[in-house]
């Protein structure tokens, strides 16, 4: 296994991995903490495959069970090819609630348990644009001033799926999937229990601070994203298919780019939850 950097401040592409044999998963684990995002070209995961890799990084996620449904665990499809082979009209609700996948995110913040990982990968991609791309929060804390960074390790940020949506359409957030999640609190510090490292913790889904007037709150959740996603900070990724991207939720944020959506994007996800030894503990605040 070869890495070789993307960015000079986090994210590494690793060479000489075909990731449906899973007995280098130490090694990928090692990446995972130090680097935040491991780009792999040319695999080849199928659902189980994805899945048996995916299941060595944690819990798998299943919001139908958290959300008390009885569902078995599916791998997420990120697109915009309906079940007939149509692509999804701009002026669907699902294209919309898509769309929030554009404001920059962590995966799963408004869940009661976050995710730790997302494991992507592409299936079909545009001619041109549907990005990817990526902000280390952990350079953005290194270089915070000491104040700031004393005031995050002590606040917490308070999540919600209705603030990002209603930032796309209002209308979304009258959907089920959107609506059934109560407020969840984070601290704004994830520190890594490996290696120390602490990365800045937040979200589109933030909406406010715990304990600030909620106007107050809103201006620094804006301010503190606008910190962390700074070009300097960013990766873009230009995907071909056959890419897989794995990255630490605990240390980089994410959103997509749009595309010429007369054109079809298939990307295939599956999140696994954060547990306890990766750090969780450190990070749930109340209510
Ligand atoms: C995701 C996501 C962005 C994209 O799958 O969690 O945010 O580029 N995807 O589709
Ligand atoms: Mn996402």
């Amino acid at each position: 296994m070869r890495l070789e950097p993307l960015h000079d401040r986090f994210a590494v592409v690793v060479h000489d991995v075909d990731l449906r044999a899973v007995r280098l998963y130490p090694e990928i684990r090692a990446a995972f903490e130090e680097h935040s995002l491991l780009l792999f070209r040319g695999q080849q995961l199928d659902d189980e495959s994805h899945t048996r890799l995916a299941k060595l990084f944690g819990p798998l996620e299943n919001r139908e069970q958290m959300a008390g449904h009885d569902d078995s665990f599916k791998v997420s499809t990120v697109s915009n090819v309906e079940s007939d082979g149509s692509l999804t009209p701009e002026e669907a609700l699902r294209h919309l609630d898509q769309q929030a996948n554009m404001l920059w995110h962590t995966d799963s913040t408004f869940l009661p348990t976050p995710a730790l990982v997302n494991l992507l990968m592409a299936t079909v991609v545009p001619s041109t644009g549907g990005q990817t791309e990526f902000v280390s929060t952990r350079a953005a804390f290194d270089d915070a001033p000491g104040e700031l960074q004393a005031l995050l390790r002590h606040s917490f940020g308070i999540h919600q799926l209705t603030h990002s949506r209603n930032q796309v359409d209002p209308r979304l957030i009258n959907l089920r999937h959107v609506s059934r999640w109560p407020d969840r609190a984070w601290r704004f510090v994830w520190p890594n229990p490996v290696n120390g490292r602490e990365a800045i913790y937040t979200a589109s889904h933030a909406y406010t601070v715990d304990g600030m007037p909620t106007d107050e709150g809103a201006a620094f959740v804006a301010d503190l994203l606008t910190r962390c996603t700074k070009p300097l900070y960013r990766y873009t990724h230009e995907w071909t298919v056959g890419d897989v991207l794995i990255w630490d939720e605990r240390a980089v944020l994410h959103r997509g780019r749009p595309w010429p959506y007369d054109e079809p994007r298939t990307l295939k996800s599956i999140c696994c939850s954060a547990t306890a030894a990766d750090g969780l503990t450190a990070v749930r605040g109340g209510p």
